[in-house]
C-alpha cells in the first residue's frame, strides 16, 4: 500500500561521507543494489539503516544518528540512520560470521569456513542492534524490508522487539545451498529459525527457494513446509518464499555505453595500458573473490595462447579486479593467485609490442567500465558459484552496438535465465573452457546478433526497477494479508 512506511535494512550504507582535507565529500550510490533501491526510496519514501562506516559520517548526522540523503536538498529525500559498529564487531560480525561462515556456507566452499565463538557473539550482537534500531522506528504503517545474509536474525529478533506487527520482507542476495550442505553451517538451526521471522523471503532464482525450504523442512521440526506453494507455516505465523531475478539499470547502461564519447573512452584505456584498440579483446570484471573463479579463468586463457599461437599479439584479455576483504586471508590467498598467474601468462607469451593479460586493480569510473563492455568482443564470467551475478547482465546492457558475445559459468544464476544464448562452462575443465573462448571470438556477426538481441530482450524485461517493482508488490501482498488493509 502506498502509505506504508518502508524501513530498509542493510550493511552497506547508500551514501557515505569521508573527509579529503579539511573538507566532507560524500560519495554517491555505484553498487547495483544500493543505486537501485536508492531509487525507489527518493520515490518512496522512509528510512534506511545501514553501517555508518565513512570516516566523516559521524560529522554529518543528527543526535539520533539520521541524515537526509541525497544530500541535494532540491531532490526527493529520505532519511539515512547509521548504526556504528565497533573495530571489534567489523572484525568478528562482518568479517567473521558473515564473510567467514555464512558466505562460504551459502557458496557450497565448506572449507573456506572459519567459525569462532566470538563471530557468532558479534554477529547475534549486532543484528540486535539493527532490531533495536527497526524497532524504535516502526509504526501502524511501517514494513521493513531487509538485505541480505548480514541479517540472519534480524527477523524474529524485530518480531520479539515491536507491538506493531510490521510486515517483515527480505531479500537473500546470495545463494541458498541444499540441506547437504547447509548442515555444515555453525549455528544454522538458529538462522533458519531468524529467517523464519519473516513473512516474506526473496532469493534469485527457484532452486535457493526450494534449497531453503528442504532445509527449514529437515531442521526446524516445527515448521511444515509446503514445496509446491513456497510457504513455510508455523504455530505464529506464515512465511512465503519466492524468486525475484535481480537485473540491473539497463537502459541507463545501453545509454552510457553507446556513441562517441564510449568510443574515444575505450580508446584511451587503450593507449594508457599498451591495448591495440583495433586487435580482439575479451574482459572480466570482479570483485576479487574465490567464488568467482578468476584463476580458473587465467588458465583456460593460458592453454588457449598455448594451443593457438594466431591469438598471440592479436587477443588481449583485460581483468578488471577490485580488492575486497583483504584482512580475510582465503581473499588475501586469491590477490596473489591471480597476480602469479597473470604475471606467468605475461612472461610466457609476452613481446615488446604486446601484454596477453592487462590487469587493472585501481579505480574504474562507470563510464570506462562501460566502454570497456560496449568495446569487448566477449566477456568472460566464470564464477564456481555466483547467487545471480550482474555483470553479465551488464555486459548485455552495454552491447547495443557491434555486439559480442558471452561466455559464462553454468553455476551462475543468471545462467538459469540466459542459458541457450552464452556459450557455457564449467569453469574448472580448462579444455572446455578454452573452447569456449575460441568460439566466442571466432564467431560470426550474425550469430553473435542473434544471440545477444535475445539476451538483451530478457535482461531488458527483468531489470533493476522490475526487480524492485515486483519485490515491492509482492511486500504490498503480504503487507495486506497480515493487516487487512
Ligand atoms: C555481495 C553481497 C553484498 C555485498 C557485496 C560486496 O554482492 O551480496 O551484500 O555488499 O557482495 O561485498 P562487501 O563485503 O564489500 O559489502
Amino acid at each position: 500500500s502506498t502509505d506504508s512506511q518502508y524501513l530498509v535494512v542493510s550493511n552497506r550504507e547508500p551514501y557515505r561521507h569521508d573527509w579529503e582535507g579539511d573538507d566532507i565529500t560524500v560519495d554517491r550510490p555505484n553498487g547495483g543494489l544500493t543505486s537501485g533501491l536508492d531509487g525507489a526510496m527518493r520515490r518512496l519514501g522512509g528510512t534506511w539503516i545501514a553501517w555508518g562506516d565513512g570516516d566523516a559520517d559521524r560529522e554529518v548526522v543528527d543526535d539520533e544518528n539520521r541524515v537526509q540523503v541525497p544530500p541535494d536538498a532540491d531532490e526527493d529525500q529520505y532519511t539515512l540512520e547509521r548504526v556504528w559498529l565497533s573495530e571489534e564487531e567489523q572484525e568478528n560480525y562482518y568479517l567473521g560470521f558473515s564473510n567467514r561462515v555464512l558466505w562460504p556456507i551459502c557458496h557450497a566452499a565448506l572449507t573456506k569456513v572459519e567459525s569462532e565463538r566470538r563471530h557468532w557473539e558479534a554477529y547475534r550482537e549486532v543484528n540486535r542492534r539493527f532490531a533495536d534500531t527497526v524497532a524504535e522506528r516502526v509504526d501502524e504503517e511501517s514494513v521493513v524490508w531487509l538485505q541480505d545474509y548480514h541479517f540472519g536474525l534480524a527477523p524474529s529478533m524485530i518480531r520479539e522487539r515491536t507491538e506493531h506487527d510490521p510486515a517483515i520482507a527480505h531479500f537473500w542476495h546470495i545463494p541458498w545451498p541444499g540441506p547437504d550442505t547447509f548442515r555444515a553451517c555453525p549455528h544454522g538451526e538458529e538462522i533458519l529459525r531468524g529467517l523464519l521471522g519473516n513473512d516474506l523471503l526473496g532469493f534469485h532464482v527457484d532452486r535457493y527457494c526450494e534449497n531453503f525450504l528442504r532445509c527449514v523442512d529437515e531442521l526446524i521440526p516445527m515448521a511444515t513446509v509446503d514445496l509446491d506453494a513456497g510457504v513455510v507455516h508455523q504455530p505464529d505465523g506464515r512465511l512465503t518464499v519466492r524468486s525475484f531475478p535481480l537485473g540491473v539499470e539497463a537502459d541507463r547502461i545501453q545509454e552510457q555505453s553507446t556513441g562517441a564519447a564510449s568510443h574515444a573512452r575505450f580508446r584511451e584505456f587503450a593507449d594508457e595500458h599498451g591495448i591495440d584498440a583495433d586487435g580482439m579483446l575479451a574482459l572480466g570484471v570482479d570483485r576479487l573473490d574465490y567464488t568467482k573463479g578468476i584463476p580458473e579463468r587465467l588458465q583456460a586463457l593460458e592453454r588457449l595462447f598455448e594451443e593457438q599461437p594466431d591469438l598471440r599479439e592479436s587477443f588481449t584479455y583485460v581483468q578488471i579486479g577490485s580488492e575486497s576483504r583483504s584482512e580475510i586471508p582465503a581473499y588475501e590467498a586469491v590477490q596473489a593467485e591471480v597476480a602469479e598467474a597473470v604475471e606467468r601468462i605475461n612472461d610466457r607469451f609476452g613481446t615488446d609490442d604486446w601484454r596477453p593479460v592487462v590487469y587493472e586493480t585501481g579505480y574504474v569510473s562507470n563510464e570506462t567500465l562501460y566502454a570497456l563492455y560496449r568495446a569487448a568482443d566477449a566477456a568472460l564470467v566464470s564464477p564456481i558459484r555466483d547467487g545471480m551475478n550482474l555483470v553479465a547482465q551488464e555486459y548485455v546492457a552495454a552491447q547495443a552496438e557491434d555486439p559480442g558475445a558471452l561466455v559464462l559459468s553454468e553455476q551462475a544464476g543468471i545462467h538459469d535465465r540466459v542459458g541457450d544464448d552464452v556459450l557455457s562452462v564449467t569453469p574448472q575443465n580448462t579444455d572446455e573452457f578454452a573452447s569456449a573462448i575460441r568460439e566466442a571470438l571466432a564467431m560470426s556477426d550474425k550469430e553473435r546478433e542473434r544471440r545477444m538481441t535475445s539476451l538483451r530482450r530478457e535482461i531488458q524485461r527483468n531489470d533493476l526497477e522490475s526487480w524492485t517493482e515486483t519485490m515491492l508488490d509482492e511486500i504490498a501482498v503480504v503487507d495486506a494479508s497480515r493487516h487487512g488493509r
